[in-house]
């Protein structure tokens, strides 16, 4: 399989499969009720791993729940108490980041107000006011590709007095990410792309130090108790991040997680950008000579302002994305018309890009999408 999306789900480090088989055949089968004694805080010393990738500090970050679980609490918990009730994204955003910053606005009086997909520094401070609370953009688009500039966005927003949180789901293992030099307030993720963790795995999320204790997020578990096991009656927000955790954790998929992140973390960030800028320059010199087809690359030619995925439209998308599947190459498509190629540095070789450049050219050439059907399956 010559597999491009390892932007939606990486593929299975081959330590995972270890790593699992011990968890399950030794710790839950002969620990049992007694694993949760090393189990509990396992959220929390693999969020300390990760930090470094998103230049966090240990303590600032956590797995827990999914992205989209994660986004509802710290926006919740940024809005809440500031007065503001406008919250700010781009048209282009995730579907859940959406809609989820759209109902956290409506249940504090406001609205969600849009700004244009792949937002410049001008369009940002243009829809910023004093009802602005909240400022969430995702770094790296999932549909474009744009990466934006995360210091100066976030400079903007705070400059308007709104906090800024960062959507890191197709940056986190893949682009180098500073939260803490960018002065980022929040921030959350997903550790089943480039961090392979595995299908499902728990997103992440960070909370900068100073705020740890300031803010309240809005579902109070047991595991977000200051003292969890003295099961009181009323409820005390650890003074941690273990504040912003709800419930019990995934204990097998974060183990998988935290093979995938450590595998990155040994690679180093930079050397993964340095890879993935040749793999996506490839791809896109390739590319050129193939636009009499109808091809439109969406993402930036510009290395610097991109992910490390690679989006072209084209009106037949969807039938050119099974062609390709058809013949064992595996990109994604996005409604309405986009195709998108993902480049993961630590196992895409360059052999591969020119390869699938190969097959997508004979595939436009002999028209053979033409034959797929245009109705869409269930999952794109
Ligand atoms: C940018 C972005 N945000 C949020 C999500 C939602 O993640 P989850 O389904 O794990 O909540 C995704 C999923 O692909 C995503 O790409």
């Amino acid at each position: 399989m010559l597999y491009l999306d390892g932007n939606s789900l990486g593929r299975l480090p081959l330590g995972t499969i270890n790593a699992v088989r011990s968890v399950v055949e030794e710790e839950w089968a002969h620990e049992l009720v007694l694993g949760w004694d090393h189990w509990i805080g396992l959220g929390e010393t693999i969020g300390d791993r990760l930090a470094p990738l998103i230049g966090a500090t240990a303590g600032e970050v956590v797995l827990s729940d999914q992205t989209s679980v994660n986004l509802y609490k710290v926006a919740s918990a940024a809005l809440a108490g500031t007065g503001r009730t406008i919250i700010v994204t781009d048209r282009g955003n995730f579907p859940s980041d959406r809609y989820i910053l759209d109902a956290v606005a409506r249940s504090a009086g406001g609205e969600l107000r849009f700004i244009s997909e792949d937002p410049t520094l001008d369009d940002l401070a243009a829809a910023l006011d004093a009802s602005v609370g909240v400022v969430s953009l995702s770094h790296v688009g999932y549909r474009s590709g744009v990466m934006l500039d995360g210091a100066a966005m976030t400079a903007v927003a705070h400059d308007a007095g709104a906090s800024m949180i960062w959507d890191l789901a197709h940056s986190a293992g893949s682009v180098p990410v500073a939260l803490n030099e960018w002065n980022a307030d929040l921030a959350v993720g997903c550790t089943y792309k480039y961090l392979n963790g595995g299908p499902g795995s728990p997103g992440f999320l960070y909370v900068r130090s100073d705020l740890l204790e300031q803010l309240e997020q809005p579902i109070p578990g047991w595991f977000s108790h200051a003292d969890q096991f003295a099961m009181s009656e009323t409820y005390e927000p650890a003074r941690s991040i273990r504040r912003f955790v709800v419930g019990t954790p995934p204990i097998i998929s974060l183990v998988a997680a935290g093979v995938g992140i450590d595998m990155t973390a040994e690679a180093g960030i930079d050397a993964i950008r340095r890879k993935s800028i040749e793999l996506t320059s490839l791809f896109t010199e390739g590319l050129t000579s193939l636009r009499h087809h109808g091809l439109v690359q969406i993402t930036p030619a510009d290395p610097g302002s991109r992910g490390s995925h690679i989006t072209v439209s084209h009106p037949r998308g969807y039938q050119i994305s099974q062609a390709l599947r058809a013949q064992n190459v595996i990109p994604d498509f996005r409604e309405p018309d986009l195709v998108r190629f993902g480049f993961a540095p630590l196992y895409n070789t360059y052999a591969e890009v020119e390869r699938a450049l190969e097959i997508l050219e004979s595939i436009l050439t002999t028209e053979a999408h033409a034959t797929f059907p245009e109705a869409r399956g269930r999952v794109t």
